[in-house]
């Protein structure tokens, strides 16, 4: 079975062509990074109209690359949410339409279950059952995952997403969009311990997560410490390595949260896998803490591989592979053919949705 997969809920556009047999033929990924940089974060009417660019060159690429003809397609997936509602329409409408004009089923795909899903397209896949640990730019989230589509939540953040905790503290020292490379970067040259910042909730019972004190706490380092330094004088710091221990810091304090709660879910659960899945699992610091954090423990811990962490079509056209298996298998496929209409949902909890 050979599915399409569309991504296109923020500012990536990203399509893949995925073959059940013969697994991942072909992926693009086009990065709207570039053009939102000057506004220090996504505008979402620039990305849905760069979506609409995107999309179909981005469709025909893959589809040589792959050496597969629009007729060779037994679906199109598209992610139908949660994300920006007008991007999330774009892809939609190109997905649902081309799906129409093939006669094929159109799939809509949650962009959670496609981040949650990936590290099963990596050489060494995790097994059900697991726990999930989803971080990305709007998600900060635990989830206990039994099977396809069978999700429960373990703990969720009560406020910012860890990567909007990268990206807020990012933009308060000064660097770029995306913040959770540009921090990851410098952190490289940061000093470990010269700051401490708080570990929110790291002592909670519960599996819930607080990163927007963090970033309070970021804005009040960065207020005090940076206008003493460069001032000329030579007694005072260099404010490049005051800001390189900062970001140490930074990356310090969400990765050790992040890690204390993952660790506690597979207790509390009695799971012995965790996987790590959306745009902040590209960390490295996250990967080598739990990398230590495994050895002994008798756990293992997955992540995707690193050009799936974020956005991308190849997770989507996976997903939603997936998903048209198991409504074949219980001959239920007929649903999705040739769709009349579509629908995306900006917002949508992942662990609503139905069991594959
Ligand atoms: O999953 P994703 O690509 O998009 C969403 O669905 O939100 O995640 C994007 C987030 C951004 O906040 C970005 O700063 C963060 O992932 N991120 C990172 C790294 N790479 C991306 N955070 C920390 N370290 C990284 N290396
Ligand atoms: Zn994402």
């Amino acid at each position: 079975m050979i599915v399409l997969g569309i991504e296109t809920s923020c500012d990536e556009t990203g399509v893949a062509v995925y073959d059940t047999e013969r697994g991942l033929l072909a992926q693009a990924l086009h990065s709207q990074i570039a053009m939102h940089e000057r506004y220090g974060g996504v505008v979402p009417e620039l990305a849905s109209r760069d979506h609409i660019r995107r999309v179909l060159p981005l469709a025909r690429q893959v589809l040589d690359e792959a050496g597969v003809g629009l007729d060779a397609l037994d679906a199109v997936a598209y992610t139908a949410g949660p994300g920006l509602a007008g991007a999330l329409l774009v892809g939609a409408g190109i997905g649902a339409s081309l799906a129409w004009a093939l006669g094929v089923p159109a799939i809509p795909v949650h962009h959670l279950e496609g981040h949650l899903l990936s590290p099963l397209l990596s050489a060494d896949p995790p097994e059900f059952p697991f726990v999930a640990l989803l971080v990305s730019g709007g998600h900060t989230q635990l989830m206990d995952v039994q099977g396809i589509g069978r999700y429960t939540l373990l703990g969720d953040t009560l406020d910012d997403a860890a990567g909007e905790a990268f990206d807020k503290s990012a933009k308060l020292l000064g660097l770029g969009y995306p913040g959770g490379p540009a921090i990851a970067k410098l952190a490289e040259s940061g000093e470990a311990g010269r700051y401490r910042l708080p570990r929110p909730m790291l002592r909670s019972d519960d599996l819930d997560f607080s990163f927007s004190g963090l970033k309070t706490a970021v804005m009040t380092l960065v207020r005090r410490e940076l206008p003493a330094a460069g001032s000329g004088n030579p007694e005072t710091p260099d404010p490049q390595q005051l800001r390189a221990d900062i970001a140490r810091e930074v990356e310090e304090a969400i990765t050790e949260v992040l890690v204390a709660k993952s660790l506690r879910a597979l207790e509390q659960t009695g799971r012995d896998t965790l996987v790590v899945a959306g745009g902040v699992s590209a960390n490295r610091r996250l990967r080598e803490r739990l990398a230590a954090a495994q050895q002994g423990a008798g756990i293992r811990v997955h992540f995707p591989e690193l050009s799936l962490c974020s956005d991308n079509g190849a997770m989507i056209a996976f997903a939603g592979a997936q998903r048209l298996a198991a409504l074949r298998a219980e001959g239920e496929a007929d649903a999705l053919a040739a769709p009349a209409g579509f629908q995306v949902r900006p917002r949508w909890p992942l662990d609503s949705l139905a069991p594959a």
